[in-house]
């Protein structure tokens, strides 16, 4: 993967593939700002990074607020020049309460906040970078999708909708940003392990396993890569075969 000095924002950083992507980014030698709702987990994982040849900082952003997505972004970009890779991957699935409901018994502030954050916020922060990004003539955006979003997750209709809006956001992005050099890719994971570099087995997709964050960071970070060029709106599942079907009784 090529990385010719190259700037990425990442939201939601302080989650598991943010951290993740985070990693992988800084021994590419990108450099980093990382974002999320508060400082002190952002800023240890930012101090982690130190010994890379690359400028890391870490500021809150809230994607809810659209007047501190705007203050934040212009903080990153005053100071680091540039942001070359925008990876949209703040997300939340569960509500506040922690219990997720059926579509009759969700409760429209609920509804409201899953929307808010997963899809509405990829419009904010989107919103806030792409300017410069058209004035380089030179973009990667990546948004997380999730395979909810591609074929519905009942109990989370509010998030499946969320991610079916932020798939087709890539691809009508993706079209409009073309002729400025910027690609918009969506990455679309089913279940990831709830902690770094561990699977669990799962009877819930074709390789029996959870996905590690590191493999969904890895497929982030190629579509970020300057080689990555020839490819826009497309969005990447990678859930090991959860959405191909169940798994056979005749397959041994
Ligand atoms: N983990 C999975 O199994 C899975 C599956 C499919 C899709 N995804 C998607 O992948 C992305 C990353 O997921 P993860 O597993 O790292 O989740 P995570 O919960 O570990 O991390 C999400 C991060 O987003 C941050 N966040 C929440 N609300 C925010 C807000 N209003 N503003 C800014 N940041 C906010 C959280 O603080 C957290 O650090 C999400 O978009 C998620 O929907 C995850």
């Amino acid at each position: 993967m090529k990385f010719n000095h190259r700037t990425a924002v990442i939201t939601g950083a302080a989650g598991g593939v943010g951290r993740a992507l985070a990693k992988k980014l800084a021994a590419e030698n990108v450099s980093l700002a990382l974002t999320d709702l508060s400082l002190p987990a952002l800023q240890e994982l930012a101090d982690s990074l130190a010994g890379h040849d690359i400028r890391v900082q870490a500021y809150v952003m809230d994607v809810r607020d659209s007047q501190g997505v705007k203050s934040a972004a212009r903080q990153i970009l005053a100071d680091f020049g540039k942001v070359d890779i925008l990876v949209n991957n703040a997300g939340v699935w569960v509500h506040e309460n922690k219990r997720n409901a059926l579509f009759l018994e969700t409760a429209e502030e609920d509804w409201q906040r899953i929307i808010d954050i997963n899809l509405n916020g990829t419009y904010r922060v989107t919103q806030a970078f792409l300017p410069q990004m058209v004035t380089a003539q030179y973009g990667r955006i990546i948004n997380l999708g999730s395979i909810a979003g591609e074929v519905g997750l009942p109990g989370f209709s509010d998030y499946s909708a969320a991610k079916a809006g932020v798939i087709m956001l890539t691809k009508c992005l993706a079209m409009e940003m073309a002729k400025y050099n910027i690609t918009v890719n969506c990455v679309s994971p089913g279940m990831v392990s709830s902690s770094d570099d561990c699977t669990n087995p799962t009877p819930g997709n074709w390789l029996g396993r959870t996905g590690k964050r590191s493999e969904i960071a890895d497929l982030i970070a190629f579509l970020a890569a300057d080689d990555a060029a020839y490819i826009t709106g497309v969005d990447y599942t990678i859930d090991g075969g959860r959405i191909l079907g169940p798994r056979g009784a005749t397959v041994k």
